[in-house]
């Protein structure tokens, strides 16, 4: 039977990147995505199963029906400040779910699991760029759900023999449109597609604080194009599999551009002016979050080749477009069914 992979949220933004990507290098793809944010997927690559991760009917079924040989664990809630409203969803959605679907693996003596952790581990910067040793003081729910499952791995690699790798994404951005992937969260609220969409539909863009200890004033954060990430997974996936100590590893590229750096680069390749309105700070919003990533360097061999702005803004903005253009033509085509239906009338 050809190897498989369980990728849990792989129709999502990230999960989707990496399916391909593993799909590609030979692996049979079995997605379980409830498909959240309303978004189509429609890939002949992949095996979609629209459940919820946490169901042990459906994951018994696959555990069962193919040769999974790891865990990709994309799917959460992924809303930071919803999580502070919202933490009970969170709690349920990010956390026992997560460790019902680690209950059902070890069961089927499936022992690989890659995880989606993120850089809301460490909560506000003690120094900077941040390293892995860095203490880890979540401020928000998100942040403390991405902790309490690291720490649950650590424990079930100590009793079960499980194997981990947590990769802590900075900001994850960019597309690969080319192969009908991108970044479609709803609501969206990751920068650099908010000010693409600023700059497309000629609406104002919100800088919240600009009196941070910067260069410009405005917050500063790591942008990783999602390939490189997708790349940093199959990785990971090479490192357990020749029997390699689990452990966490950032993916970030070291440097850091400011939200105002970001709007006019998005104004550049945009050749359009957009409209500031200055807002106040965001509580638990650091100044500056950069990663270190040499210890993904170093032991897993994962570099950046993806990461620059210009290429990252670029994809993302193609993918923009490319997601107008399939909303226009669907809202033609409406239109089209709606005047057939007027006509029978
Ligand atoms: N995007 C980033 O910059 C970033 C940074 C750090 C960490 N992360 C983490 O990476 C992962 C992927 O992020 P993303 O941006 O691709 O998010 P996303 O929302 O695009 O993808 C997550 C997917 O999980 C699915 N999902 C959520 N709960 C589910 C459930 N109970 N059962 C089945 N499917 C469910 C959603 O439908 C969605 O398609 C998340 O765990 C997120 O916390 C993302």
């Amino acid at each position: 039977m050809k190897p498989s992979i369980l990728i849990t949220g792989g129709a999502g933004y990230i999960g989707s990147h990496t399916a391909y990507l593993m799909s590609q290098s030979g692996y049979n793809i079995i997605i379980l995505d409830t498909l959240n944010h309303k978004q189509s997927f429609d890939h002949n690559w992949a095996t979609l199963i629209k459940s919820d991760f946490a169901d042990t009917k459906v994951l018994k079924n696959i555990f069962s029906n193919y040769n999974i040989k790891a865990v990709m664990h994309f799917a959460a809630f992924i809303e930071v400040g919803e999580s502070v409203k919202n933490p009970l969803q969170f709690y349920e959605n990010n956390v026992v779910k997560t460790v019902q679907l680690l209950k059902v693996m070890l069961e089927h003596n499936v022992k690989n699991f890659i995880f989606s952790s993120s850089c809301a581990v460490y909560g506000s910067p003690q120094y900077l760029p941040l390293t892995e040793q860095h203490t880890k003081n979540p401020i928000s729910p998100y942040g403390k759900n991405k902790l309490m499952v690291e720490m649950a791995l650590e424990d079930f690699n100590i009793a079960y023999g499980l194997n981990y790798v947590n990769l802590r994404y900075f900001n994850a951005a960019g597309a690969m449109p080319q192969y009908g992937l991108g970044e479609n969260h709803d609501p969206e609220t990751h920068l650099i597609p908010l000010v693409l969409r600023a700059a497309m539909e000629n609406k104002e863009f919100c800088i919240f604080g600009d009196n941070y200890e910067t260069k410009d004033g405005s917050c500063i954060r790591d942008y990783v194009h999602v390939w490189d990430i997708a790349q940093a997974h199959k990785l990971a996936l090479e490192y357990l599999q020749a029997g390699n100590t689990s452990d966490s590893f950032n993916l970030g590229t070291g440097e850091g551009f400011s939200v105002k750096e970001i709007v006019m680069a998005v104004e550049q390749i945009c050749c359009a002016k957009i409209n500031i309105a200055l807002k106040n700070k965001r509580p638990g919003d650091p100044a500056i979050l950069v990663a270190d990533p040499k210890k993904a360097s170093d032991i897993l061999g994962w570099s950046t080749q993806y990461s620059n702005l210009d290429f990252i803004i670029r994809t993302a903005y193609e993918n923009e477009n490319t997601k107008n253009f399939i909303q226009n033509k669907s809202s033609t085509q409406k239109d089209k069914e709606k005047s057939h239906n007027y006509n029978k009338i």
